[in-house]
């Protein structure tokens, strides 16, 4: 058996549209245009390569963008007080500020003090409590984009077996409260596991999100089960010719397709739904903050 494989830059390229149908409509209907901001601090380079694509598909769905560049050495007072400015800015809805952060700058001061309502990445606490309350939150958008592929591949998720490798708070631990959400039952594995083979095995649904290249073998996968790779990695790639790279997921993918019954591809599967729910996300801040209708089938 070879998997489905899913297709998260046509699913990507779908919710796009469905974001940038709903922007049109309360142009139109309210006079309002959704903005987004991205705060970079610092020249990391896979960082740029992240926020100039944010950037580009933020104006592409006919929302504002603002970036806001700062300098590696900017000190944690400029950086709260540029986050304040931005938390009352009524044109901003949404506020992002890509992660990670140079040394200096302590990451949950600087998550904290973005209005909570404009957290578009759902880092801040109080969206991480609404959702583990399941309360309507801002919802982190790559576990977000992730649970939207696992319902459209399934329809219900009700009572299936998941598996979430990783437990870090921006996929791990949110994708398992999404998960418990729609009913399945979840185990969150991690390095301290025992036994992560056979933990891997029962499972109905696989979320690998551990940033380890191809540890996952086709071997720990149940017949028919569906993984969804979460690792962006790049590795060295003689065979493409000296010094080049290519990305690979946290999942062996030649020997996992041949095992389960869906895969998400690295790249082309949760890559590009992280970047189409950070735009559903800030529709869906805009329309909260107006009191408009909230586009239906972008947020859990
Ligand atoms: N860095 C890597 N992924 C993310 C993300 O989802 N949000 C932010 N803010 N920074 C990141």
């Amino acid at each position: 058996m070879t998997a489905e494989i899913i297709d998260g830059k046509a699913f990507a390229a779908k919710v796009r549209a469905q974001v940038a149908a709903h922007v049109a409509v309360i142009r139109e209907s309210h006079g309002v245009i959704p903005g987004l901001a991205v705060v970079l601090v610092g020249e990391d380079p896979a960082s740029q390569v992240y926020v100039r694509a944010k950037g580009k598909q933020t104006v592409e769905v006919g929302m504002n963008s603002y970036e806001h560049k700062l300098d590696a050495d900017t000190s944690e007072a400029d950086l709260l007080a540029l986050i304040k400015r931005l938390n009352g800015d009524a044109d901003v809805h949404g506020i992002l500020v890509q992660l990670p952060l140079p040394g200096h700058l302590n990451e949950d001061l600087v998550i904290s003090s973005i209005d909570p309502a404009k957290d578009v990445d759902g880092f801040h606490i109080s969206n991480v409590g609404l959702l583990g309350t399941g309360q309507k939150s801002m919802v982190p958008c790559t576990p977000l984009g992730c649970l939207m592929m696992l319902r459209d591949h399934h329809g219900s998720l009700s009572g299936m077996d998941a598996v979430i490798i990783g437990r870090s708070n921006i996929v791990g631990k949110p994708m398992a409260q999404l998960l418990l959400g729609d009913s399945c039952m979840v185990t969150i594995a991690h390095s301290r596991t025992r036994d992560l083979p056979d933990v891997v095995r029962r499972a109905d649904i696989v979320v690998a999100a551990v940033g380890r290249p191809e540890m996952v073998p086709g071997d720990w996968i149940k017949p028919g089960a569906t993984v969804v790779d979460v690792g962006i990695n790049r590795i060295d790639a003689p065979e493409k010719g000296e010094g080049k790279t290519r990305l690979v997921g946290d999942v062996d993918f030649a020997s996992v397709v041949q095992v389960a019954g869906a895969i998400t591809p690295v790249p082309g599967g949760v890559g590009p739904m992280t970047i189409a729910c950070l735009l559903a996300n800030t529709l869906t801040a805009c329309c909260r903050a107006g009191g408009m209708p909230e586009p239906e089938g972008l947020t859990v």
